[in-house]
């Protein structure tokens, strides 16, 4: 028996899952994914699950377009058509603020983040944009991942949707991770939303939320040996009483 079917493992064919604590401890965003499949069982019972989450008045203002195969190759290369073009849209909501505008602690959190993924783990040089921009595209590739999620809300569901996708995205990661899989959610996909929605015909009541690779870590592919840290509790909870 493999060591990837060992009672004992998580992983394909192996029914053992990873109890939350210890998928909520060994979750990280993977960027580079074996090519290995993912069976389509094993995406519904996760979709199935995450459904549970919590939403607005249950209102459940979520919608995953599951991309795989011959779909998620042409949509790829459509991507990084519109990449070499520089064809960027504004996200269809505010992601996140220009470049300058973050203010501290964030600043330094996403400055400290950039370093360690394109300095000390890729070797690319904060000047060398030819290197910043190959990596990048990768995304688009959803990190060779062999299944590719594009998640989307109801806008009528206005901020609560969001918040409410944003625990379903959780759910779907930790879900994941419980069976020996591993993601890396992807707002990369927002700057070029008319192009992913022409491809998967995503209905115009639909908003994107972002993307997810989804498969088998490369543990030998030098991009997923990156860990980012995390402030203490102390740092970010007040205790009232
Ligand atoms: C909504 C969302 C969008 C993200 N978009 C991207 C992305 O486009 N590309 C990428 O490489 N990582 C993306 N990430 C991953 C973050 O960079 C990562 O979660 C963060 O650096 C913490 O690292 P960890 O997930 O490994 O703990 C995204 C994460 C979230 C939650």
């Amino acid at each position: 028996m493999s060591t990837a079917t060992a009672p004992d493992r998580v992983g394909p064919g192996s029914r053992r899952r990873l109890d939350v604590d210890e998928a909520m401890a060994t979750r990280r965003s993977v960027r580079a994914y074996l090519p290995r499949p993912v069976p389509r069982e094993d995406v519904e019972e996760i979709l199935a699950l995450a459904a549970r989450t919590a939403s607005n008045s249950n209102t459940q203002p979520w919608h995953v377009h599951v991309v795989t195969g011959a779909a998620k190759r042409d949509l790829t290369e459509a991507l990084w058509e519109a990449l070499a073009a520089d064809d960027r849209t504004t996200p269809e909501y505010p992601y996140q603020p220009d470049p300058d505008d973050w203010s501290e602690p964030l600043r330094s959190r996403r400055r400290r983040f950039g370093e360690e993924l394109y300095g000390s783990t890729l070797g690319v040089e904060a000047s060398d944009t030819a290197g910043r921009l190959a990596h990048h595209r990768r995304n688009y590739a959803f990190f060779g991942a062999p299944v590719g999620l594009v998640l989307t809300v109801d806008r009528q569901a206005l901020g609560g949707g969001l918040v409410d996708a944003g625990a379903f995205l959780q759910a779907i990661v930790l879900l994941a991770r419980a069976r020996g899989l591993d993601t890396c959610p992807q707002a990369s996909f927002l700057d070029f939303h008319p192009v992913v929605r022409r491809h998967l015909r995503i209905p115009a009541e639909q908003m994107m939320v972002c993307g997810v690779a989804l498969g088998y870590a490369d543990e030998e592919h030098a991009l997923d040996d990156l860990r980012t840290e995390r402030e203490p509790v102390a740092g970010f909870t007040t205790f009232h009483v």
